[in-house]
């Protein structure tokens, strides 16, 4: 789970680790992303998919959904599509990793109103071999789950007091790390793995 304001870098390391999976595993990934526009994602060099399914042998790809026009009509689509994409990939043996750009716009009932998706998503995909990476930054937003989950987090300089305190709640300890978050530099971020509680300060190099 990685959390950050925009612009902090949340894409860009997500970026990275799943470009140095495909690269070390060939491992198959599926990028869905909701924003209209997002340079960081265009610069994957992937192949983006605009309609499901993705052409046979495309073993990395970003599902970009189309936006629409009416910001209800909008809502109403993206939810069915992502929806069914979501179901779709929910197959024994997936073995696949499936990243979830912004993930409070899935969650949040105001937007897509997916949580229950999301949720079954953190609790038993990797069961099926499904390994989920997400990123939002509306860290207030997104279920619990997501933090508690994951195995990894990476959390980026929230974006206010309220964030901040909310991060820092779900790292374990508001009194731990609060200042130390409040504190990173840009592009800077809290690399934790959340079963060893081994952390350190890091950042991507550019
Ligand atoms: N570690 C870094 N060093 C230098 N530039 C970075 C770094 N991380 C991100 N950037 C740049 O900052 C901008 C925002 O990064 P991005 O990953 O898209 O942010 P987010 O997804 O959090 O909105 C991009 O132009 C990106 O290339
Ligand atoms: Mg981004």
């Amino acid at each position: 789970m990685v959390t950050g304001p925009t612009r902090s870098g949340k894409s860009r390391f997500v970026r990275t680790i799943l470009q140095a999976r495909a690269e070390l595993r060939g491992s198959h990934v599926c990028m869905i992303a909701t924003k209209p526009e997002d340079k960081t994602l265009r610069d994957y060099h992937w192949p983006i998919i605009r309609k499901w399914p993705p052409p046979y042998g495309t073993d990395q790809f970003i599902y970009w959904v189309r936006t629409h026009n009416d910001a209800d009509e909008n809502k109403k689509i993206q939810r069915a599509e992502i929806r069914d994409v979501m179901q779709k990939l929910w197959t024994p043996a997936a073995n696949m990793i499936v990243g979830f750009d912004e993930l409070a716009y899935l969650d949040d009932r105001e937007e897509l109103n997916l949580k229950s998706m999301t949720q079954r998503y953190w609790r038993e995909a990797s069961a099926l071999g499904i390994t989920v990476v997400a990123g939002t930054q509306r860290p207030r937003f997104v279920s619990l789950y997501a933090f508690t989950e994951s195995q990894w987090m990476a959390a980026f300089r929230p974006f206010d007091e309220q964030d901040g305190r909310r991060v820092a709640e779900v790292m374990g300890s508001k009194k731990t790390y609060y200042d130390e978050l409040m504190n990173l530099r840009h592009h800077e971020f809290i690399l934790r793995h959340i079963r060893t509680r081994q952390e350190v300060v890091t950042r991507i190099e550019d």
